[in-house]
């Protein structure tokens, strides 16, 4: 098991949804209203939809409730696919896939399949390594069909906070606190620590994991979707800080024939 899969493991994936505010149906409304703002709604039925790194389900639940026939819902934490069935109360869409991102689209959609996937929630920055966020692009343009389309969220982590800066409040309730301790590695990678304090009674228990994330940059990742052929749509400061990119698949440009340069 990798470093993040065991954090998720062993403190995150429990509390998750807590940490976003507890009401995933509220987080699963917003999303829905986001993702048909920018235009992900299937143009017919059937349609195929992709969520990477679906977490307990907020992307999942919303392309469901968009109308696509198939949603893969693909995490490597069985606790939030889990949670996620849990609330998609048998809805014949969703299929939960138990695996790694990295190397999944193929095995999932054929070539040309997919009219939309996301990558949402700033799931992008858990891959080891920006190399394999190359190659994830390169599997999205491939697995997406003609105007398919492809939406991420994520945090942009490459301006360092010093200091007390560092400490990040996440979430705070009459019994828990998540605190978030930012430690920059080097130029790709900050080591996240999170502190999660728990209180029995009068008395606080302290828990820490940590985990990498890597450092995105707005203009390096639109130069990726652009370097594997997905056209930006959107590249801008999205909902909760995050950074938001849509970008589309388009078709081919009709080929020149000897006739139409004539013309
Ligand atoms: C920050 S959460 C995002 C969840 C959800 N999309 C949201 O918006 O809240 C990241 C999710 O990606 C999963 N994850 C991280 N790295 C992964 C990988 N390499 N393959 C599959 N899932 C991964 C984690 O288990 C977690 O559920």
């Amino acid at each position: 098991m990798d470093t993040v899969s065991r954090h998720y493991d062993q403190l995150l994936a429990r509390h998750y949804t807590w940490m976003l505010g507890g009401d995933l149906t509220a987080l699963v409304a917003e999303q829905t209203r986001l993702l048909r703002d920018l235009g992900v709604e299937p143009r017919g039925p059937g349609e195929t939809a992709v969520d990477l790194g679906c977490g307990p389900g907020n992307q999942t639940l919303a392309l469901a409730a968009l109308g696509y026939g198939t949603v893969f819902a693909v995490d490597t934490s069985k606790a939030l696919l889990d949670e996620l069935a849990s609330h998609a109360e048998g809805n014949q869409a969703i299929r939960p896939v138990h695996a790694d991102i990295r190397g999944v689209l193929p095995a999932i959609a054929e070539p040309a399949s997919a009219a939309a996937i996301v990558c949402m929630g700033d799931t992008l920055t858990h891959l080891p390594r920006k190399a394999d966020v190359t190659a994830l692009l390169a599997d999205c343009a491939a697995a997406l069909a003609q105007d398919g389309r492809l939406v991420v969220t994520y945090r942009d982590l490459t301006r360092p906070l010093h200091g007390a800066d560092r400490f990040v409040p996440v979430r705070s309730t009459p019994d828990q606190v998540l605190t978030c301790f930012l430690e920059y590695v080097d130029e790709e990678t900050v080591m996240v620590h999170d502190v999660l304090h728990r209180r029995s009674g009068a008395t606080w228990t302290q828990q820490v994991g940590s985990y990498p994330k890597l450092r995105i940059g707005a203009d390096w990742l639109a130069g990726q979707c652009a370097a594997a052929g997905l056209t930006l749509e959107r590249d801008e400061t999205g909902p909760r800080g995050m950074r938001l990119l849509a970008a589309v698949k388009k078709g081919r440009p009709p080929i020149a024939t000897d006739a139409g340069r004539r013309r």
